[in-house]
C-alpha cells in the first residue's frame, strides 16, 4: 500500500554508525532528491495551515532551510533562518543548545521577527529537541508566537516531542522511527 508515510520512509536512506558508533543517521538527501516525496513531503507540512495567516517560517541551519524554505514559498510567508554562530552580520540573539552527538550555539537576527507575529518552526527531524528548543526559545524571546513545530521525522525514543509539548508548543511530525 503506497500511504504518504511509507512513501516517505522508503525515501529516507538510512546509515548504521554516522557520525558515531551507534547512531543510525536518518538522512533525508534521497527525499530531496525524490521530487514525488519531496513535494508529498513539503505539501503534508503545509496543508493545517493553508487559508491561515502565518506570518514566518523559522527553519533550522541547515536541513530545516531546505524544508523550511520551500514550506514559507507555498504559505507566502516570510523565512527567518536560524544559523548556527557567527553567520549573522547583523544584531543577534545566540542561544547554547545541545544535540543528539555534541553542543553548539545558535543565533538569529534580533529584527527578524516582530512581537506577536505567527511563527512556524520547520526542521528535518527532531531527536533530543536540543535544536528546536533552543530555537522556540529565541523566538519567544523576541515575541514570537509559535503556531507549531514541523517536522519531517520524530525520533520518539530521544523525546523531543515532549520537552517541546511541554513548553506548550504544538507539534506536528510526519513518520516515526523507533530507536535512533
Ligand atoms: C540535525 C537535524 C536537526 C537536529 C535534531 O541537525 O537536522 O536539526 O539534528 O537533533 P536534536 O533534536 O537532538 O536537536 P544537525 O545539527 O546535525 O545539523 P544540520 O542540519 O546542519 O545537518
Ligand atoms: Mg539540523
Amino acid at each position: 500500500m503506497d500511504t504518504l508515510k511509507d512513501t516517505l520512509i522508503s525515501a529516507i536512506r538510512t546509515i548504521p554508525d554516522y557520525p558515531k558508533p551507534g547512531i543510525l543517521f536518518r538522512d533525508i538527501t534521497t527525499l530531496l532528491g525524490n521530487a514525488s516525496a519531496f513535494r508529498r513531503a513539503v505539501d503534508q507540512l503545509v496543508y493545517p495551515y493553508a487559508g491561515t495567516k502565518i506570518d514566518k517560517v523559522a527553519g533550522m541551519e541547515a536541513r530545516g532551510f531546505i524544508l523550511g524554505g520551500a514550506v514559507a514559498h507555498q504559505l507566502s510567508a516570510g523565512f527567518i533562518p536560524i544559523r548556527k554562530k557567527g553567520k549573522l552580520p547583523h544584531e543577534t540573539v545566540r542561544i547554547a543548545y545541545s544535540l543528539e552527538y555534541g553542543i553548539d550555539e545558535m543565533e538569529m537576527h534580533k529584527d527578524a521577527v516582530q512581537p506577536g507575529e505567527k511563527v512556524i518552526l520547520v526542521d528535518d527531524l527532531i531527536a533530543t529537541g536540543g535544536t528546536a528548543v533552543g530555537a522556540v526559545s529565541l523566538l519567544r524571546q523576541m515575541g514570537a508566537e509559535i503556531v507549531a513545530a514541523c517536522f519531517v521525522i520524530d525520533l520518539p525514543d530521544l523525546g523531543g516531542r515532549k520537552k517541546l509539548e511541554e513548553m506548550g508548543v504544538k507539534v506536528r511530525t510526519l513518520v516515526e522511527f523507533a530507536g535512533h
